[in-house]
């Protein structure tokens, strides 16, 4: 058996944070390190001003109050942290690959790898290994053969444990899981990881398989999600020819059991750092044991995912009596969903693209989401040079000021404050006729309408 007295956990982002927070409270007697080679980023979750952690989750800084100092430690000292952890998280980030063979598609396991020949390097005492980050099945047995191979006489077990958390909500799912998975090949040290869990997590909520199933549930499950996002979208593209409602055929259909009601709103398309990425993933995996079905069938939910995207800003152009080139039109939100300041893979990104190709002022605002990082989005895409999107673009701090004299009101992000504005004061200062574009469905058409906006949302 297997005492954890430290854990270390190597990866201090959107996952690695909040986990080894709610760890760190839930478990008082044992040591947490979070580790980063991101100095930028372990200063700031050391920050005594709480509203400067590196990442907004609702309820993260009170935890982060609570264990800091306590038994919660970051640290850029990733060397020594593992060097005297009982159990160490790889949490680090698994991005598509963008070069090479796989590029686009495959995941980068560079991080990872590197996480192991550091730890094999290291480590002088046993050591319980979690892969934590979202890994391609049967990347265990690379890390088995690094760890194994380092002609020490020290003896490291090998787990899965995908996390299941989404974002915005990360600390209550974290505190009441669905379920949480654990994959390995040893008893003990499975059990080590149950017991750490199962000091909040009810035991029948606590799955253990093996390695290979708990890697490739995790690539599954957001497969899964995401699909239903994409089929939903599918459909309210139909609605928007034949007079349906997707609202009302996602009430409809919802309320089948087999089907069930969540994550069934058609939206301008899902963003986000993982669905994309676990799909490619998944799509590559299939297609390198030659199972072209497989690859193509999962394939088509990213398809529709940026057809969506697509159509959106092509509504609002056409909408736009065909063009929208030196027009005002605000971005309301950001983040690729409410309730955080992650912005990875953000609908708002591509849609604003779209829109910067035809030459449109862009005016952004968001509640979470600094300045800066809406240019270095747009900038990353190279779409265009540096000065373009400068002059193009801008970002307030006011929602009123910008929409100020807009043509158009794009909604993309779900952020609960929109539907709390004063929508009469917006119309009077925006030019006529004033088009709202609302890519979540978040406001009420009836009220919009008798303001004497001209309102669109996807599926009507
Ligand atoms: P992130 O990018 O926010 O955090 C990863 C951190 O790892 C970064 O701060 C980076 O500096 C650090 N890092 C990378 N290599 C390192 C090394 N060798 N040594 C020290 N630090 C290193 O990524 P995020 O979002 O936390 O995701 C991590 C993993 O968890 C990914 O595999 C992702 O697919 C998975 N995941 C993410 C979820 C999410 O909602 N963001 C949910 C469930 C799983």
């Amino acid at each position: 058996a297997f005492t954890i007295k430290k854990i270390c956990c190597i990866g201090a982002g959107y996952v690695g944070g909040p986990t080894m927070s709610v760890i760190a409270q839930q478990c008082p007697d044992i040591q947490i390190t979070l580790v980063d080679m991101n100095a930028e980023r372990i200063a700031a979750w050391n920050d005594p001003d709480l509203d400067r952690l590196p990442i907004y989750e609702p309820g993260l800084s009170a935890i982060v109050e609570e264990a800091r100092g306590r038994n919660l430690f970051f640290s850029t000292d990733v060397e020594a942290a593992i060097e005297e952890a009982d159990m160490i998280f790889i949490s680090v980030n698994t991005p598509t690959k963008n070069y090479g063979k796989g590029k686009g598609m495959a995941a980068d396991l560079k991080y990872i790898e590197l996480c192991a020949r550091q730890i094999a390097a290291v480590a002088t005492s046993d050591k319980i290994v979690v892969e934590k980050s979202t890994l391609p099945v049967r990347t265990a047995a690379a890390l088995k053969s690094i760890l194994h191979n380092t002609g020490s006489a020290v003896n490291f077990h090998i787990l899965s444990n995908p996390e299941f958390l989404a974002e915005g909500t990360a600390v209550q799912d974290l505190l009441n899981p669905d379920r949480v998975l654990i994959g390995g090949e040893n008893k003990d040290a499975i059990q080590a990881l149950v017991d750490i869990y199962s000091r909040w997590v009810e035991t029948d909520r606590i799955l253990t398989t093996n390695l290979w199933s708990s890697e490739l549930s995790k690539l599954t499950a957001n497969a899964f999600l995401a699909q239903r996002v994409s089929s939903i979208n599918s459909i309210s593209e139909l609605c928007e020819k034949t007079g349906a409602d997707v609202q009302e055929v996602a009430r409809a259909i919802g309320m089948d059991s087999r089907i069930g009601s969540k994550f069934l709103k058609a939206s301008v398309g899902f963003g986000g750092s993982c669905f994309q990425k676990d799909i490619l993933n998944l799509v590559y995996i299939a297609r390198t044991y030659n199972l072209q079905e497989v690859a193509d069938y999962w394939e088509q939910v990213i398809v529709m995912n940026n057809h969506q995207k697509q159509r959106f800003a092509d509504n609002i152009i056409q909408t736009l009596f065909n063009t929208v080139n030196g027009k005002k039109i605000a971005i309301l939100g950001w983040a690729f969903k409410k309730d955080t300041n992650d912005t990875r893979e953000s609908a708002a990104i591509y849609v604003s693209d779209y829109l910067l190709n035809e030459q449109a002022d862009i005016h952004v605002y968001d509640p979470k989401v600094p300045a800066e990082k809406v240019f270095v989005d747009l900038e990353h895409l190279n779409s265009r040079p540096l000065d373009e999107t400068r002059r193009l673009v801008s970002v307030s701090e006011d929602p009123y000021e910008a929409c100020k004299d807009a043509h158009a009101v794009a909604i993309l992000t779900e952020w609960d404050e929109f539907k709390e504005y004063d929508w009469s004061k917006i119309k009077r200062h925006m030019k006529s006729p004033a088009f709202v574009f609302d890519g979540r469905k978040l406001l009420d058409r009836k009220q919009l309408e008798d303001l004497g906006f001209i309102y669109y949302a996807i599926g009507e």
